[in-house]
């Protein structure tokens, strides 16, 4: 059976943006596969921590996995959800495969050289991320990992190393997707940016100053309402879909696709040509509030207990596939 595989980053708030464009489409995409595939599903603690959290790393862990739950993602035996730092065989073949991927590789990384190449304070872990995930992705033979475009550096990286290793010791990887064929498999769900209700043409962000901004999953329903009804759009008098001269109102179609589940071509030609914006406002302020006050509700149903039970039988599994996966290159390297 083949493995999709995917990483989450400890974030302190959700907002709408970050549910509707990467925790809804994986949750979907995990309900849709998990009869053929392996699913899993971690969290990437011990990358969470290259910068500090605010609200608590505990704390935050066990909500996104609750908002996981929440959004509907369907457990099955072959679903497996757990904490990265909890298969320690993750930070050994990290070590390893330090010493496989090379200065050159990593100092080209556009993340690595957005955070902070050439300042002394930069730490180690935000140069050897990468290496990092590519452990995460090579311990379970990772095939299909759906991220976002800003990664996919990263996934050509893990190729290069499982390539590299296999080529020096034998078939020891498996050599995941190339990113071509990732963006095939995760189709129109890759790249959804949801935009500042207030700057459309700025993504939606929870560090916006502006209340109206940003949408955070555990806003009050109404309130959320009203964001949307004040929402910036445009003067030109007729809905059309055009994200770079019309970010707002595209923006408003998307979210309305998003949360009904519709395809996008469908909610555009349905609005297409009308001149009412407060019509469409009224009706995306319907969809998103009713989604939140349902996924409010379950959210709150959901106990410590239970996503601790998940976790730590997700881990069982998970540490026997990477102990052996790390054996076998620690025999490769006569480790062992
Ligand atoms: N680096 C990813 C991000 O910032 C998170 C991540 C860590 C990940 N390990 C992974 C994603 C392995 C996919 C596979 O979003």
């Amino acid at each position: 059976m083949k493995t999709i595989l995917t990483g989450i980053r400890v974030n302190s708030e959700l907002t709408l943006g970050n549910f509707l464009g990467a925790l809804l489409p994986m949750t979907r995409l995990a309900n849709k596969y998990s009869d053929e595939y392996n699913i899993n599903i971690f969290v990437a603690d011990l990358h969470t921590i290259i910068a500090e959290q605010d609200g608590g790393l505990q704390h935050n862990l066990l909500m996104l996995i609750k908002m996981y739950l929440a959004a509907g993602l369907k457990v099955n035996d072959n679903v497996h959800i757990y904490r990265q730092s909890y298969v320690p065989a993750t930070s050994e073949m990290t070590w390893i495969l330090n010493c496989v991927a090379t200065m050159g590789e990593l100092g080209r990384m556009i993340q690595y050289k957005e955070k902070g190449r050439g300042e002394d304070s930069c730490n180690v872990g935000i140069f050897d991320y990468p290496v990092l995930m590519a452990t995460d992705i090579l311990l379970f033979d990772g095939n299909y990992i759906p991220v976002g475009q800003d990664q996919f550096q990263h996934i050509e990286l893990t190729r290069d190393i499982a390539i590299r290793v296999n080529h020096r010791y034998g078939e020891i990887f498996t050599v995941p997707e190339k990113t071509s064929e990732q963006a095939k498999f995760m189709g129109s769900n890759d790249g959804i940016r949801i935009r500042d209700l207030v700057n459309p043409e700025k993504k939606m962000s929870k560090s916006a100053k502006a209340e109206n901004s940003k949408i955070m999953m555990t806003d009050d329903p109404e309130k959320v309402a009203k964001k949307i009804m004040s929402a910036t759009t445009d003067s030109l008098g007729e809905i059309d879909f055009d994200l770079k001269k019309r970010p707002g109102i595209s923006n408003l179609l998307q979210i309305e696709a998003l949360v009904n589940d519709r395809p996008l071509d469908e909610v555009v030609a349905e609005w297409k040509g009308k001149s009412n914006y407060g019509d469409l406002k009224k009706k995306v302020a319907e969809s998103v509030s009713t989604m939140l006050a349902d996924f409010q509700a379950r959210l709150a149903k959901i106990t410590d207990e239970e996503v601790y039970e998940l976790m730590e039988t997700g881990e069982k599994y998970a540490n026997k596939l990477a102990n052996a996966k790390l054996l076998k290159l620690q025999k490769a390297f006569e480790l062992r």
